[in-house]
């Protein structure tokens, strides 16, 4: 969602101010803007719209001078995306100047009290409710201020703030949002995120809730709201560049759908030694396991997807219950949880708002909370009791590919690994099982060297009106992946049901032409999903068919298939949903769709 770069130094600031929030672009925004102090005034461009609106504004950033400034991308929640919604936000005199990412929950009863006192206001944001209460309260001392401002606001917030009196100073503030502090050579940048300033270094410090940041060109001083000063220690970012660019591929989904091998290989190598699972993250000895009747996982959109795979994952090897909820559900419906349930919480970002408060809510109930996360020292991955990082690397593209499939690969290992603890995988099925696993990155390298039959595929399908993916089991799981991709990126309306389900109301919906994408990788149930696809076929369903290469008789009973090596019953999902991804990218490339920046979607949902 929104997006936070500021910079202080010798050099212009907007050039790079304007490439870093290009950098930013992949969580999603409506407009976009940066103020800079110019000689003692507070020059502001803002746009709604994308980037390149603000980039012609701004003529590229040389209609707009000096060397400290800030700048944001906005995702709309309080006030329609518009120019002058649009941050940073100024003050009623233009003297100070705000960007924010977060919520301020009490702004309304804030600016009715401001406006009481004659404070005039220009937009309908939260944000600028900061602005004037900084001017409002200011009495010479901008660190001052700001502390006694920020114990007025209720919410979560990163905030960046410049003023026209401190001309030489950059204040960062972070409460629940995430904001890092970038150090460099005579300058120095605050970004939301690692890529807004990976062109200029890789040394950050991370800034924890109600720490308060003073940057200068070759000073930071980083305090807590009693103004005493913390020692931080720098932190060198692993991500290089090259990562968080495109490398000469069109998109970055396409980028990271081939990235699959590579980021799956490292994350398992790193929780492999001498043929077993090692996963010391987890500080679970094996009563706690065994005290647990139940696990409870916790997620939005694909990572949820994930939860689904990870139920019939570890049902069927730790005998255990498991609940994959929604986080947003899960939250507001007196859930039963309690010490005896383990919780698994996994997200990408590790900022998802339902998420966080959802994996808050388990441990209030006295749930023990493992998280599987991407992004390192985020709000999810500093709040759970134990992390699981997934070694993706920066994913950019809305719609996530190689943060699901690593997601997937840390769930085996953490079946493997309890599975070791509880007695419930014999030996001769766990060293198959470990075998599997390390053959999946070459098992997917195989499946992307044969793209071209899926472009092929998606030039006969794109017209498509409605989709449904049908699957029972494990393929059910992934075909709620499947549906998603599809529709994210191409528009396309498509559904996930399970096959065994279709009876029951969906089969209505089929008619001449309809494209049913039939996954029946799970071998104990092909005679079973291959008697819902007569079904469907019989009412004049396009089949598309997607099985293991041994089972080729399938071509005898869809009109189209695509086939992919075999592995394990529950690593399935890792092999059969690389198809899938290339089938979405390549119906939304046709369909000349944004596809790394979908309509409406951003990539962290900072917002409940
Ligand atoms: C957004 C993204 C999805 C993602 C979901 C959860 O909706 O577009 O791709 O699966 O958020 O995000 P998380 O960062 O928690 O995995």
């Amino acid at each position: 969602m929104c997006g936070i770069v500021g910079y202080i130094g010798y050099e212009q600031a907007a050039p790079f101010l304007l490439s870093g929030l290009e950098r930013l672009e992949y969580r999603g925004y409506d407009s976009a803007g940066i103020c800079l102090n110019d000689g003692g005034e507070l020059v502001v461009k803002k746009s709604k719209g994308k980037l390149v609106e603000l980039k012609a504004l701004t003529q590229n950033g040389t209609n707009i001078h000096g060397t400290v400034g800030i700048g944001h991308t906005r995702w709309a929640t309080h006030g329609e995306p518009s120019d002058v919604n649009a941050h940073p936000h100024l003050s009623d005199s233009c003297r100070f100047a705000v960007v924010h990412n977060g919520i301020i929950e009490n702004y309304l009863q804030l600016k009715e009290y401001l406006i009481s006192k004659g404070v005039k206001f220009r937009s309908q944001t939260d944000t600028e409710v900061i602005a004037q209460l900084i001017e409002y309260y200011y009495q010479g001392d901008l660190v001052d201020t700001i502390i006694k401002v920020l114990s007025k606001l209720d919410g979560s917030y990163a905030l960046g703030v410049i003023s026209k009196d401190a001309p030489d100073e950059i204040i960062a503030v972070r409460k629940e949002s995430p904001l890092i502090i970038g150090l460099g050579e005579n300058e120095n940048y605050i970004a939301s995120d690692v890529p807004a300033i990976l062109s200029k270094t890789r040394r950050i410090y991370r800034l924890q809730n109600n720490e308060i940041a003073i940057l200068k060109r070759d000073s930071i001083k980083i305090i807590n709201t009693d103004k005493e000063e913390i020692a931080k220690t720098v932190e060198t970012v692993e991500w290089d560049l090259d990562a968080a660019e495109k490398g000469g591929y069109e998109h970055f989904m396409f980028k990271e759908i081939m990235e699959q091998p590579k980021a799956i290989r490292q994350t398992v190598a790193r929780h492999i030694k001498n043929g077993r699972v090692v996963l010391d993250e987890i500080r679970l000895t094996p009563e706690q396991l065994k005290s647990y009747n139940k696990i409870n996982i916790l997620a939005c959109g694909s990572a949820y997807h994930v939860g689904v795979v990870a139920k019939y994952v570890f049902e069927k090897t730790l005998r255990i219950p498991v609940e994959a909820d929604l986080a947003s559900e899960f939250r507001y419906r007196d859930p039963i949880v309690d010490d005896k349930t383990l919780t698994i919480v996994i997200s990408q970002s590790g900022e998802t708002a339902d998420t966080k408060e959802a994996m808050k809510e388990a441990q209030r109930r006295g749930s023990h909370v493992i998280a599987i996360v991407n992004v390192v020292g985020s709000a999810i991955a500093e709040e759970s009791d134990d992390v699981i990082y997934t070694l993706a690397g920066p994913e950019i593209a809305v719609a996530t590919t190689k943060a699901y499939s690593t997601q997937l690969a840390v769930i085996y290992l953490m079946a493997l690994h309890f599975g070791e603890m509880l007695g419930t995988i014999g030996k001769a099925e766990y060293d198959n099982y470990i075998t599997e696993l390390e053959a999946l990155p070459d098992k997917i390298s195989q499946i992307l060297e044969s793209e071209e039959k899926i472009q092929y595929l998606a030039s006969k399908l794109f017209n498509s009106r409605d989709v449904f993916f049908i699957g029972r089991n494990i393929d059910y799981a992934l075909s709620l992946e499947g549906s998603l991709k599809l529709k994210e990126i191409s528009y396309i309306h498509s559904e996930a049901y399970a096959a065994g389900e279709l009876k029951h109301g969906t089969i209505s919906l089929i008619e001449d032409g309809t494209l049913v994408i039939a996954l029946a990788t799970h071998e104990a149930l092909i005679a079973k999903t291959v008697s819902n696809i007569e079904e469907v076929r019989t009412r004049g369903a396009y089949v598309l068919c997607l099985a293991c290469e041994d089972h080729q008789e399938i071509k005898n009973v869809a009109q189209s298939t695509i086939f992919i090596p075999k592995t394990c019953d529950m690593m399935l999902p890792s092999l059969a949903v690389v198809p899938l991804q290339l089938f979405a990218y390549y119906v939304a490339s046709l369909k000349g769709c944004d596809i790394d920046k979908p309509r409406n979607l951003a990539k962290s949902v900072t917002v409940e």
